[in-house]
């Protein structure tokens, strides 16, 4: 269910480096530091590239030019006097158009990043690197080619205050149920020193804790898809309200998502069958034009839709479970229907569901959680708990390039969730970077089981790692 996206920011092993080098990583990473400073391109190696000087504006003798074949390269060598993390940017030019290069760093992580259309050479942001003692490669490769790489720039990356003192004391309804605010307590004690361990789907849950000697994920996220009206009028029965009881009573913290089915205009053909009534591509159904007609029939449908679900989230919030709600994910993507009409629509939507379901319907027991990055889809810090991302990037990653994103934007006043992922981040790394997401939940089938994103060795030493709190360790957290 949850989709790949475009742009996959971690790739392949991440790791090119020791862990034990990493433990006391974090401490050294704001000392003035000998890596720091521009690689020009036409001083690296070069591996089908070559150097010119036709476009102007160049730095130091030229620039490089050639990225016309997959494996051409420029290969920097970057020593470092300790293990050391940096903020890395490109010096480059898009003269033929919006392009794409990849960042690898000693061979192992591997980042996208995307240079924009423009006559001259500009710096973009290219995410960070965390050095190890000694002489480093970083490599920009090829992937779509046809751009002009001038230098490269490390500029040691400041350490987060692990502390977040920004971040907001309570949750964005005024008047929560006693278990959403302890819920809340909870996480901002924890955020920034811990990792909640988090799974889609308690049998994915369960399955978790028979690989990791019982160590269970702290966190279940379930899907209310079942119960979209257009689903349950063709036969569906929902069971995840029953799940996340049974993870709630066993002292766990549930997170709800909602693949909504349109509730019309579903093609139900061969290729989009009724079932994938959530995709943009399975439904006609117009968010913008039901929203902008009150007195509309769509726009009642849509009332319907909520309500079922409202009727849901009322059976937990009667049993006192405090709810980590997060409706309208990936919004952004445009892949689903509710951001298949852009920002505005979506967010229109947000702040429909966030009045009836919170006002009308009196669910306090909510803590909202948005699911976009981009700042123009932003709903507002008024009806946002916690802000996240959905990263789907092999290798196990610290994901840092959304961390930062969505740190810029809350504006570090809301904490951040890694709210589904396909490949559980190594703990070690996270510290290291400072990406301190404060769950992860796993997607599950091929993700949290496939080797290609989680092999079981990856998966029982994040389990047992002392920064990433499972099930036994959170124990009492409803204060
Ligand atoms: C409601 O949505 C359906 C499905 O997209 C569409 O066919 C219909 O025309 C819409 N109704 C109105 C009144 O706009």
């Amino acid at each position: 269910m949850a989709r790949l996206f475009g742009s996959i920011l971690l790739r392949g092993a991440v790791l090119a480096l020791g862990t034990a080098a990493l433990g006391a990583s974090a401490r050294s990473c704001t000392l003035p530091h000998g890596a720091a400073g521009t690689y020009e391109a036409e001083d690296a190696v070069l591996t089908g590239t070559s150097v010119d000087t036709a476009q102007a504006g160049y730095t130091g003798a030229g620039y490089v030019t050639g990225f016309d074949a997959s494996g051409d390269k420029i290969t920097f060598h970057v020593d470092s006097s300790s293990v050391a993390l940096f903020d890395l940017s490109i010096r480059a030019a898009a003269v033929y158009g919006d392009k794409r290069t990849t960042v690898v760093l000693n061979g192992g992580a591997s980042s996208e990043v995307f240079l924009a259309a423009g006559t001259a050479f500009a710096t973009v942001a290219a995410g960070q690197v965390l050095l190890t003692t000694g002489t480093n490669t970083i490599d920009v490769v090829s992937n779509w080619g046809w751009y002009l790489i001038d230098s490269i720039t490390l500029a040691p990356a400041a350490v987060r205050d692990p502390a977040h003192a920004g971040v907001v004391a309570a949750p964005v309804n005024s008047a929560p149920s006693a278990g959403a605010t302890a819920l809340y307590r909870y996480l901002r004690s924890i955020y920034g020193r811990k990792i909640l361990a988090g799974q889609q789907d308690l049998e994915w849950a369960d399955w978790v804790a028979a690989q990791t000697g019982g160590r269970a994920p702290a966190l279940v996220s379930v899907d209310l898809m079942d119960y979209s009206p257009s689903r349950v009028e063709r036969g569906t029965v929902g069971t995840a309200v029953e799940d996340a009881l049974a993870h709630h009573a066993r002292g766990g913290i549930v997170s709800v998502l909602w693949h909504w089915n349109a509730p019309a205009g579903l093609y139900d053909t061969e290729e989009n069958r009724w079932w994938s009534g959530f995709y943009t591509r399975a439904t006609d159904f117009d968010v913008a034009a039901a929203l902008a007609d009150v007195a509309g029939a769509n726009y009642t449908l849509l009332l319907r839709d909520v309500d079922a679900v409202a009727a849901q989230l009322k059976r937990l919030q009667a049993a006192g479970v405090p709810v980590l709600w997060r409706p309208l994910h990936e919004a952004e993507g445009g892949w689903f229907w509710w951001g298949a009409k852009g920002p505005e629509a979506a967010k229109q939507l947000y702040a429909l569901l966030y009045e009836r379901l919170t006002v009308f319907h009196g669910l306090d027991n909510l803590l909202w959680v948005w699911n976009s990055v981009a700042p123009e889809w932003y709903p507002g810090d008024a009806t946002v708990d916690i802000v996240s991302a959905d990263v789907y990037a092999q290798g196990n990653g610290p994901m840092s390039t959304q961390y930062n994103q969505l740190v810029d934007l809350g504006r570090d006043s809301k904490m951040i969730a890694a709210a589904e992922v396909g490949a559980a981040p190594l703990p070690d790394l996270l510290q290291a970077y400072g990406a301190h997401w404060l769950w992860f939940a796993v997607w599950g089938d091929n993700f949290v089981n496939g080797p290609d994103w989680n092999s079981l060795d990856t998966l029982k030493k994040v389990y047992s790692s002392d920064y990433v709190l499972t099930l036994d360790e959170i124990q009492g957290w409803q204060g």
